[in-house]
């Protein structure tokens, strides 16, 4: 792999991937709506930025006859999956329709092209007999909008691989978290939180959701070094879980983040903040892809969060 484009390049998961790609010697390429990139800044993780919605087959063609990629990551994603209620038809749009756009456009370019797309744990969702820790072909039974558009992603990457020969390796990342992820997932929610009762901006209270869920994280330099080799390893037409293996339950991860403080914190339980169909537990079995790739995850979940902690506390109120 000599190029790659990442599309979403300036999201939480794509930063990363692009400094890992470069780490290693590969141009990269990114995506990006914000016109605000033209002009700005030395970014160190992508050689190039092409303004792009990435939201219709001729500007998704325009791109890839621009870079003439080798590989695809496809990381642009509506990937939230609270706020995929508010929105189910965006969400499919966002995720399925621009993703099958992107493989008939590939299709029409040229099949050499590995795409690299991601999925998710929640394209499992949940039923009584499911096996843990779930393997790539355990049963698909998804519990909410989002989980339904990673799912067809994945249906559609199996199809366009054996019926028109597409180069497409799927992957299915559990919960990946690190410095830099936005607000709305569960450890920025978090710690966001602590650092404001650090700074005397708020009372010494967190504000939480549902505690009793169970989630397999990884660390997302953990993660794109699984994709990477994704790329450089997976066999085409296969589905990759990218996972640590184990779940720990929330109130774990509130209890450790909250023991990084000198804070007397007290925990409050907000109910709006329930999802209408939380999955109670998830964790993964990583063993095909370490088979094939030798992939071990470096970070630990306190090392990860306490990196996570630091990187709030070094930013200004306004998150810059
Ligand atoms: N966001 C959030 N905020 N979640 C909370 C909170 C809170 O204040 N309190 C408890 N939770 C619980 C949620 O109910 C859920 O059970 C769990 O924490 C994790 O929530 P998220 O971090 O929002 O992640 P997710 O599991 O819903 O989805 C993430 O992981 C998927 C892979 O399994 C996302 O990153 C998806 O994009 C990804 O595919």
């Amino acid at each position: 792999m000599k190029k790659a484009l990442i599309t979403g390049v300036n999201g939480f998961v794509g930063r990363y991937l692009g400094l890992a790609l470069k780490k290693r010697g590969i141009t990269v390429y990114g995506t990006s709506r914000l016109k605000r990139w033209e002009k700005t800044e030395q970014l160190n993780f992508v050689d190039e930025i092409i303004i792009s919605s990435f939201s219709d087959k001729e500007d998704i063609k325009r791109v890839i006859n621009q870079v003439e990629p080798d590989v695809i990551f496809h990381l642009a994603a509506q990937s939230n999956v609270r706020q995929s209620w508010s929105s189910p038809s965006e969400t499919i749009l966002a995720n399925t329709m621009i993703t099958l756009l992107l493989f008939e456009s590939v299709k029409e370019i040229s099949k050499s092209i590995r795409i690299v797309t991601i999925g998710s744990s929640e394209e499992y969702g949940h039923w009584d007999g499911i096996k843990f820790p779930i393997v790539e072909d355990e049963y698909l039974n998804p519990k909410n909008p989002y989980a339904i558009s990673k799912m067809n992603v994945s249906l559609f990457a199996k199809e366009f691989s054996s019926v028109f020969g597409l180069d497409i390796v799927h992957l299915r990342p559990f919960n990946h978290i690190g410095p830099g992820q936005g607000a709305g997932f569960v450890v920025p929610d978090f710690a966001q939180q602590i650092v404001e009762i650090e700074r005397k901006n708020k009372k010494p209270e967190i504000i939480v959701g549902n505690l009793s869920a169970k989630r397999d994280f990884t660390d997302v330099r953990d993660i794109v070094e699984a994709y990477v080799l994704a790329a450089e390893q997976g066999i085409t037409g296969q589905i990759y879980n990218i996972c640590s293996g184990e779940s720990v339950e929330i109130s774990h991860v509130l209890k450790s983040l909250i023991s990084m403080s000198s804070e007397n914190i007290v925990v409050n339980i907000d109910e709006s903040k329930f999802r209408p169909n939380d999955i109670p537990d998830y964790y993964g079995s990583n063993s095909k892809f370490k088979a094939l790739t030798f992939w071990k995850p470096q970070f630990t979940l306190q090392q990860t969060l306490n990196d996570v902690l630091n990187d709030m506390r070094s930013k200004r109120t306004d998150g810059k």
